[in-house]
């Protein structure tokens, strides 16, 4: 799966910017200017179409089916109360990995991903050793009256893989044949290996750069490879971590261990392979068996068909885009907790279901959650910002049959939380419509595009300075996905062309998360949370700080200025910004370079003057309310936000640095306009 987006090249090498800054400065002599700047970094959205999660579902043939452990009567009588018990092997090829990477793989990153889903999961507890079925030849398989066991026909592969992992002798059952006409049933070799004991799942990990590593950046995929045979529970599976794409980078961690967990999930329950498996609260099967105990082949998909107790086709005959209501068909998970947390979730009583993706072709379509419905749960088929594992996915996982959720472990999704089925039944295109005619803000989608100077906003969570991802695409896209019939400063024939930069949410645009680049390279993100975002000091105009303990705080006014008695310059992006702040005398404080600056009343515009660095930092930022930051703090303190009240004299109890320089004044000129020119290409 891969994560990191990779978008447009810069048009101008930061060397050319220093050079017309230095000319600009020759030309202007000793006039004070205003120079304008955005040193060659451009702010690219995540995702892409080549970041989508591939999850080449392991193929009929490929999985082996029929692994016994123990009787079915047995297996079914034993509640779902074993927490979920997972078995790491290493492939040799992990322990060539570099030391950094075997120990940020082997101590952080599989431990925390597999332990997530240990504590998320309980499964009805394996009591016998597990044993792998060995491949058989040609893939032709006996079953034997009152043996449990598969035979196959004539001989047994002479090593079982599980993914790009030969599975060792001693995980597997003795090699059984019987004749080609099914008869001398035997056990050959050395008899079975000593199995797996106290697991519930057994993970093979290897670390190969593999053509699929190569293809579209991929980071990590898995698969299960076996199931057992009374319940069809996966009960081995394979991932394959692409040691190029791996990070020790903190903010690029996270991202990792969540996208392993994506991974092993596919392998544990949510994947096309596995949807006709599903069974219901008594152990049954929601999809009918044919004479050899299996759903039916769907030689399309390559699949087993589930039945519509699993995903139901749902056509919605009004679907709003620009050319007018059209027809759309979508795929839904209908189980029913699946539909009990969906409804729950969006609060909309006649929702079908859970919407499954439609786009991305194999691997991405059907086996993810509908980007447009779910955008940052993590199941999703891309990354775009802030993954969390919601109680729908749980739930899915329940409504497989093999496990019970702790809830406890679900993380909050506050996508499309409470909205409706208006919101979650229709096109972006009818929300934003319906929106804007009652002169609301389109929230959770947006239409401000991405253009120069760049205007920055924060996220809903104020976890991140955000952009809308609404920018002009190359092409004019489908119909389907046409979203608007007006966008503010774009001339109707350039319609088409506009639509959110996720290609998975139906092109709908949103505010998210982006990262610097320069030269294609990531520079930094914008989630306030991490420190390695900090801007380098030399060029923190705004006086920002990430870290755990800041939020995301809106810009007031105009762009921010830097000035000497000589210079002013101006930054080519703005908006808003990350600062710690502190609640403390019934107040919510923002913190600016290390000073407080009190918010007396929301929207209040908090005029910045401060010297850092020799330069005098002039900006503004903008009051949230008290009770959106502070309401918790209080509470536990046993107290509260005081009441708004008018703006304090301004100047007086604010810190306020002057900038002496006698007679000398900085002077704006006419070089304003030709260097604004020139910035306006480094953006994208
Ligand atoms: C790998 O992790 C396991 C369990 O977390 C630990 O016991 C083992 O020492 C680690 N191996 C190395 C070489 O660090
Ligand atoms: C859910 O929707 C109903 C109307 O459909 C509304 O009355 C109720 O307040 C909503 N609940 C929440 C929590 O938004
Ligand atoms: C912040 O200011 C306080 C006093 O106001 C000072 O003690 C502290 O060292 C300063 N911290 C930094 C990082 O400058
Ligand atoms: C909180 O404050 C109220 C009144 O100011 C007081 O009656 C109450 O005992 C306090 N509770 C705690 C836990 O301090
Ligand atoms: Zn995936």
């Amino acid at each position: 799966m891969s994560f990191l987006a990779q978008q447009h090249p810069l048009h101008l090498s930061q060397t050319k910017v220093i050079a017309i800054l230095i000319s600009m400065m020759i030309l202007a002599m000793s006039v004070t200017n205003v120079f304008l700047l955005s040193f060659a970094q451009a702010a690219n959205l995540h995702s892409h179409s080549d970041s989508q999660c591939n999850h080449v579902h392991p193929k009929p043939n490929d999985v082996i089916h029929g692994v016994h452990l123990e009787p079915e009567h047995v297996m079914k009588r034993r509640s779902l109360d074993q927490r979920l018990r997972v078995k790491i092997y290493y492939d040799t090829s992990v322990y060539k990995l570099e030391e950094a990477m075997f120990e940020l793989i082997n101590n952080t990153v599989l431990p925390e991903a597999v332990s997530y889903w240990e504590r998320a999961l309980m499964v009805r507890k394996t009591e016998s050793v597990i044993r792998l079925s060995r491949k058989c030849r040609n893939n032709q398989v006996f079953l034997v009256p009152n043996d449990p066991h598969p035979y196959c026909m004539n001989a047994c592969e002479a090593a079982t893989m599980c993914g790009e992992v030969q599975v060792p002798e001693h995980h597997l059952e003795s090699c059984r044949v019987c004749d080609a006409q099914g008869k001398q049933c035997r056990s050959l070799g050395e008899g079975a290996g000593v199995g797996i004991k106290d697991a519930d799942f057994v993970f093979y990990v290897s670390a190969m750069d593999t053509e699929r590593c190569q293809k579209g950046m991929t980071v990590a995929y898995a698969a299960h490879c076996q199931q057992e045979v009374s319940l069809d529970r996966p009960i081995a599976g394979h991932a394959n971590l692409c040691p190029r794409s791996i990070s020790t980078k903190l903010p690029e961690l996270d991202v990792l261990i969540s996208t392993v967990k994506h991974e092993i999930l596919h392998a544990l329950g949510f994947s096309v392979s596995l949807f006709a498996f599903y069974r219901d609260s008594k152990g049954l099967p929601l999809t009918p068996r044919d004479e050899h105990g299996k759903p039916a082949l769907n030689e399309n998909l390559q699949a087993r068909q589930w039945s519509e107790r699993v995903i139901k086709r749902i056509v919605r005959p009004d679907w709003l885009v620009r050319e007018g209501r059209v027809r759309k068909e979508v795929h839904m998970m209908v189980t029913p907790r699946v539909v009990e947390e969906v409804r729950k979730h969006f609060n909309c009583s006649t929702l079908e279901g859970a919407e499954l993706e439609d786009q991305g072709g194999e691997g991405t379509a059907l086996t993810h959650w509908e980007k447009r419905a779910f955008e940052n749960e993590a199941m999703t088929g891309t990354h775009t910002q802030n993954p969390v594992y919601s109680r729908i996915t749980l739930a899915l996982m329940e409504d497989t049959g093999w496990y019970k959720a702790n809830m406890e472990m679900a993380q909050p999704l506050n996508w499309g939380r409470n909205l409706g089925c208006n919101f979650a039944q229709r096109s972006c295109m009818e929300w934003m419509e319906t929106k804007a005619d009652k002169e609301q803000h389109l929230h959770p989608y947006c239409n401000r595009v991405k253009r120069d100077p760049l205007e920055t906003e924060c996220s809903e969570d104020r976890n991140s300075v955000a952009l809308c991802n609404l920018v002009q695409h190359t092409y004019p896209l489908p119909d389907l996905y046409q979203n608007f019939e007006f966008i503010p400063h774009i001339s109707q024939t350039e319609i088409p062309y506009y639509g959110g930069s996720v290609a998975l949410a139906d092109f709908c645009p949103y505010i998210q998360e982006f990262t610097w680049r320069s030269d294609n390279i990531a520079i930094r993100g914008s989630n306030c949370l991490y420190e390695e975002n900090n801007p380098r000091p030399e060029r923190n105009f705004a006086l920002e700080l990430y870290g755990p303990k800041s939020k995301c705080f809106e810009h007031a006014g105009s762009m921010w200025e830097e000035r000497t008695c000589r210079q002013v310059r101006q930054w080519q992006h703005w908006g808003s910004g990350c600062y710690e702040y502190a609640c403390q005398n019934g107040r919510l404080n923002i913190i600016v370079d290390n000073r407080t600056f009190p918010c007396y009343y929301p929207g209040q515009e908090l005029r910045v003057r401060l010297l850092s660095q020799g330069w005098l930092h002039v900006g503004s930022l903008s009051c949230p309310s008290c009770t959106e930051l502070c309401q918790e703090t209080f509470l536990a303190a046993n107290s509260s936000c005081k009441l708004p009240m008018p703006d304090p004299r301004v100047g007086q109890i604010y810190p306020n640095d002057p900038l002496d320089c006698g007679s000398l004044r900085p002077v704006y000129s006419v070089a304003l306009s030709v260097i604004f020119f020139l910035a306006l290409q480094l953006l994208i």
